[in-house]
């Protein structure tokens, strides 16, 4: 089945489109009073990822308000971990807590490989619900993850800093740490595969601490685990849907990036559109990168950050208008509107 709006499948293969599509890191989520209210509903955060009806109207809301070339799955990273039996909590204030943390060699051999049709079989449904609502008219991205990213959670038992335990690994066990990213790379792959065959169109592996690590570190135990994956893809599951690798604060890995197999790179605010574009060479899409904070200016500011971004990137082949990181709770869902009216209007006046 074909997607009506496929501006965004067409830039991941870097052919024309009329104008570049537009998605938002985190449209669905917290800045939006209508998702508070079903979040309400659902009980909590994980309620509401593991109700297939709910979770794919939240999904929908963005969409209703803004004028978009893409759904995102609502669901988080953290389903992996969790359904590895680490015990997924978010305290209200404080974030994701793991109640069972990994902390020895042991845990790490004793961790099960779930099957993910099982344990997170409600991610597919969530998938499934949306393609109902969406219909063709729209690409659904589908995510999870990447393995150091998700690491990092299970070694620290929740979000900090600087991520210090998990990164003491690096030095004292690092074949330990290979060991629980090996693992992860073929539950990430299973579980982008089970996506895929649920109906998403396209995949992103969110590095969020990618850029935590030194340059030799990250090729190793970030990059290589999401090369692996997006060959496994292939290789074992037939599947090659286009894979976007959003590694955040690794804009001086573009070049490495570039042999891992993706089709579009997401790229934060540290790094001009155009150098990334120049950089990608017309190889890959690029996906950014505005500053989330911008979204909490006024409008005139907003209006014109947007109209500089779209003027260095939109002449080049494969370029997504996005954000570098996730919208912030706080952000005034006008000013969002605003940032999308702009760039639309950029787009008429092509
Ligand atoms: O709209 C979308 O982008 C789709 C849904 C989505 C969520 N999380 C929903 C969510 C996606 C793609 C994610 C990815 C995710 N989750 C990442 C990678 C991207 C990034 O932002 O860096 C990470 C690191 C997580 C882990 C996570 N989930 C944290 C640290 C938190 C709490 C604080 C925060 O950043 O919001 C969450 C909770 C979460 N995930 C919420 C939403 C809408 C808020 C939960 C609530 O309603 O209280």
């Amino acid at each position: 089945m074909t997607i009506i709006n496929d501006r965004l499948l067409k830039a991941l293969r870097l052919e024309p489109v009329d104008r570049p599509p537009v998605w938002l890191m985190r449209q669905a989520g917290r800045y939006l009073p209508e998702y508070l209210q079903v979040r309400a509903e659902a009980g909590s955060f994980m309620d509401l990822c593991r109700n297939a009806e709910l979770a794919s109207e939240v999904a929908m809301q963005p969409l209703r308000r803004y004028p978009l070339d893409a759904s995102i799955l609502f669901s988080d990273i953290l389903t992996i971990p969790d359904a590895m039996g680490l015990g997924l909590q978010f305290v209200s204030g404080e974030g994701p807590v793991f109640e069972r943390p990994v902390k020895t060699l042991r845990d790490i051999e004793k961790l099960p490989s779930p099957d993910v049709h099982d344990e997170l079989g409600y991610v597919m449904d969530v998938v499934r619900a949306m393609r109902v609502k969406i219909g063709q008219d729209l690409p659904i991205i589908g995510f999870s993850g990447s393995p150091w990213t998700l690491a990092c959670y299970m070694l620290e038992g929740q979000g900090t800093r600087d991520f210090a335990t998990a990164r003491s690994w690096l030095w004292r066990a690092p074949q330990a740490l290979q060991q629980l990213l090996d693992k992860l790379v073929i539950t990430v792959t299973d579980y982008l595969a089970a996506q895929a065959e649920a109906g998403v169109d396209v995949l992103m592996l969110f590095d969020t601490w990618g850029g935590l690590l030194s340059e030799a570190h990250y090729r190793k135990f970030s990059l290589q685990p999401m090369a692996n994956i997006i060959a496994q893809l292939k290789s074992r599951h037939g599947c090659s849907l286009p894979v976007i690798l959003f590694s955040k604060g690794c804009h001086t890995q573009i070049d490495e990036m570039l042999k891992s197999g993706c089709a579009g790179l997401g790229v934060d605010w540290r790094i001009s559109i155009d150098a990334a574009l120049r950089q990608a060479g017309g190889r890959v899409a690029v996906q950014g990168n505005l500053d989330p904070t911008a979204l909490l200016a006024e409008p005139a500011a907003i209006r014109q950050i947007a109209t500089e971004q779209f003027a260095a990137a939109v002449s080049q082949p494969g370029f997504i208008f996005n954000l570098g990181h996730g919208i912030m709770p706080q952000v005034p869902p006008d000013n969002v509107s605003c940032l999308l009216d702009t760039v639309h209007a950029l787009s008429a006046r092509q």
